[in-house]
């Protein structure tokens, strides 16, 4: 995942709107931000399973065409499970810092990558987010080169990312579906899994208005389901606006990537979004990426009109 440092970069940038901000150099902040009044898309992922599959499709369809991001309930990931995922990575990142370094390394292509906060000069920001971020798809295949500290770590993380998957692929059937291509289209095309866990520490009041959780991007994903717990933070580009995108009690919420863009030929848009930290609690999510395998072939098939 990318922050990018600059707008031109953004894969969406020239279709912000002209009154947009650069949210950079104008950094929003919470108070500020339009309240999310419950305009989120929800889509019920059961109903996916039923005589309803056609409505609840050409919803997915709308949602990732009008607003580049939905929630989604009735998922079936068990609630232990998502406890004991939160659980494990608050354990993770409340160790002493040299445990935690055992997974920092500069390298991009490595398995397991712990990425550090920091302090961007240039921009006189501070970017709080601590994350481990790792591959994790076939599940056997990584699981050794996950942390064993806290000892619940390869467990948890393997139930919650079994179920991810199972959720990502039901998505991805019914996004395809949407773009009227073969229910197995983008499946197909699939590569890894790449998970992050997100921390981001209680900052110090003095600093709110120079500290971010992570700045705006967007992620180079075909979709990116994102667990948030109960703490709010993340932040939308709707409208021309950022919004809050308040955590919803069980449910996850889905961001349109880059590659969903392109595949869509941009009739989806993909998500600007940012997270912002706030001065009394910590907060946690875990992003799980869904990218291509390095051979896939992306880009509009004949049949995916721009509309
Ligand atoms: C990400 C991301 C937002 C959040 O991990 O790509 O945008 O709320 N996270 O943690
Ligand atoms: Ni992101």
């Amino acid at each position: 995942m990318q922050v990018a440092e600059d707008l031109h970069v953004f894969p969406g940038a020239k279709h912000l709107p002209p009154t947009y901000k650069d949210p950079i150099s104008n950094p929003p902040t919470l108070p500020e931000a339009q309240v999310s009044d419950g305009s989120i898309p929800i889509i019920d992922l059961e109903a996916l399973h039923g005589p309803r599959r056609p409505e609840i499709v050409k919803q997915l369809g709308q949602a990732c065409q009008l607003q580049g991001f939905f929630a989604v309930k009735n998922h079936g990931i068990p609630r232990p499970t998502v406890d004991s995922i939160f659980d494990t990575t608050r354990e993770f990142f409340h160790q002493p810092k040299e445990e935690r370094m055992k997974f920092y390394t500069p390298d991009p292509n490595s398995d397991i990558r712990l990425m550090n906060a920091y302090k961007d000069e240039v921009a006189n920001v501070y970017v709080a987010r601590e994350s481990l971020k790792f591959h994790c798809h076939p599940v056997e295949k990584y699981v050794d080169k996950w942390p064993t500290n806290p000892p619940s770590f390869r467990k948890s993380s393997a139930e919650y990312l079994t179920n991810v998957r199972r959720v990502e692929i039901t998505l991805l059937g019914a996004i395809s579906e949407s773009l009227g291509l073969e229910t197995d289209y983008i499946e197909k095309k699939l590569g890894g899994h790449y998970v992050s866990l997100n921390y981001y520490g209680a900052c110090e009041e003095s600093n709110l208005e120079l500290t971010y959780g992570v700045r705006a991007h967007t992620d180079p994903t075909i979709i990116t389901i994102l667990l948030q717990d109960e703490v709010p933070g993340l932040q939308a580009l709707s409208e021309g606006k950022w919004m809050d995108v308040n955590p919803i009690p069980d449910t996850v919420v889905v961001h349109v990537g880059d590659l969903l863009q392109a595949i869509s030929n941009h009739r989806f848009k993909s998500l600007l979004h940012q997270a912002m930290v706030n001065c009394e609690k910590e907060r946690m999510s875990i992003a799980s990426y869904c990218y291509p395998s390095s051979d896939a072939m992306i880009g509009p098939p004949e049949k995916v009109d721009r509309q």
